[in-house]
């Protein structure tokens, strides 16, 4: 049995990750899905879940404390500050837990011979490549939320997985599906921009993905995202018929016509290759189109 602490086990990829090292499948979940080839069983691993208010992961003393007294074989670090907009005015908190969080959870993994699986984002990326981007790509963050996370990162050992990747939506968590699936209940129409590209992710599917990595020893950078490149536009669009808006319901915008602007700068087109992956010999990841579809079975 695989001991594993899992950091931020409220958040939306917390919640679906303790069902999946439980060997249950999430809410909106792909029974079929099993990339590393079986399926999980209730006593493949055992799995202590950590929220905000049972570790605070900026407190050093604490993380180290946790750690060794749980003594895990391996450490998922999902605790993340992800308020995108609001960390460009709360710099230093954001970078507390993105960038110390993380020091702290690799140190402490290193001490006490746990390996440290923790989540990274698409959002070191500037997102001016105008191409698809692997993980020997330049990162260069155009915000404080993604320079914590590159900050975060480099705290990291090379024997620590680290896992870029995009767009995450959980059936449990709180995002953008939820606003379209309200809307589209009260009838009242959307706006999404055209010109922000990328990858989409489901918090099931990423979940599945990262008990892959707690069997298998794999440090260093990989991206695990859902398949297929498309904007938010689409997402929204493509939800919104799920959720059974009628046809123009989301109306196509551009960046800048939001109003008011967002304080965070997004990158234009980060969608990531997921290449690296499947050459290791993981199944490859489901199309978001089909995340999208369990997601709104599993809501509606
Ligand atoms: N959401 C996305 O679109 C996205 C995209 C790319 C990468 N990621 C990364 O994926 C990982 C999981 O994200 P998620 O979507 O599951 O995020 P989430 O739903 O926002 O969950 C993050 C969790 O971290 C907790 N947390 C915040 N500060 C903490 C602290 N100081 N100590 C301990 N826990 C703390 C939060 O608790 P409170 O709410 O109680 O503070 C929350 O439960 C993160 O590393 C994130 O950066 C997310």
């Amino acid at each position: 049995m695989i001991k594993v602490l899992v950091t931020g086990a409220a958040g939306q990829v917390g919640q679906d990750l303790l069902d999946v090292l439980a060997g249950r499948i999430p809410p909106g979940g792909d029974p079929t899905f099993q990339p590393d080839g079986s399926a999980i069983s209730p006593d493949d691993f055992s799995v202590m879940g950590l929220t905000h208010h049972d570790l605070d992961v900026t407190d050093v003393v604490a993380v180290h404390r946790t750690v060794g007294m749980v003594r895990p074989d391996i450490i998922v670090h999902l605790a993340a500050y992800t308020a995108v907009d609001k960390a460009e005015s709360d710099a230093a908190t954001c970078f507390a837990v993105n960038e110390v969080g993380t020091g702290n959870l690799s140190d402490a993994a290193f001490e006490f011979g746990a390996r440290l699986i923790a989540v990274s984002t698409d959002y070191v990326y500037d997102g001016r490549k105008g191409a698809t981007y692997v993980e020997s790509d330049a990162t260069n963050p155009s915000g404080v939320y993604g320079r914590s996370k590159l900050a975060g990162e480099l705290r990291c050992r090379p024997q620590d997985t680290i896992v870029r990747t995009s767009w995450v939506m959980g059936l449990r968590g709180r995002n953008v599906l939820h606003v379209i699936a309200d809307r589209v209940a009260r009838n009242e129409p959307v706006r999404f921009v055209t010109d922000q590209v990328g990858t989409p992710t489901f918090a099931a599917d990423l979940a599945r993905a990262l008990a892959s990595f707690a069997r298998r020893p794999l440090g260093g950078i990989w991206h695990v995202a859902n398949r297929g490149t498309t904007s938010w536009f689409t997402v929204a669009e493509t939800a919104a018929r799920e959720f059974g808006a009628p046809a123009g319901f989301v109306r196509p915008i551009v960046t800048d016509e939001l109003s008011p602007a967002p304080a965070a700068t997004r990158p234009p087109r980060s969608d990531l290759s997921t290449q690296k992956w499947e050459s290791a010999g993981f199944e490859p990841m489901p199309e978001w189109t089909a995340g999208l579809s369990r997601f709104a079975a599993a809501r509606n």
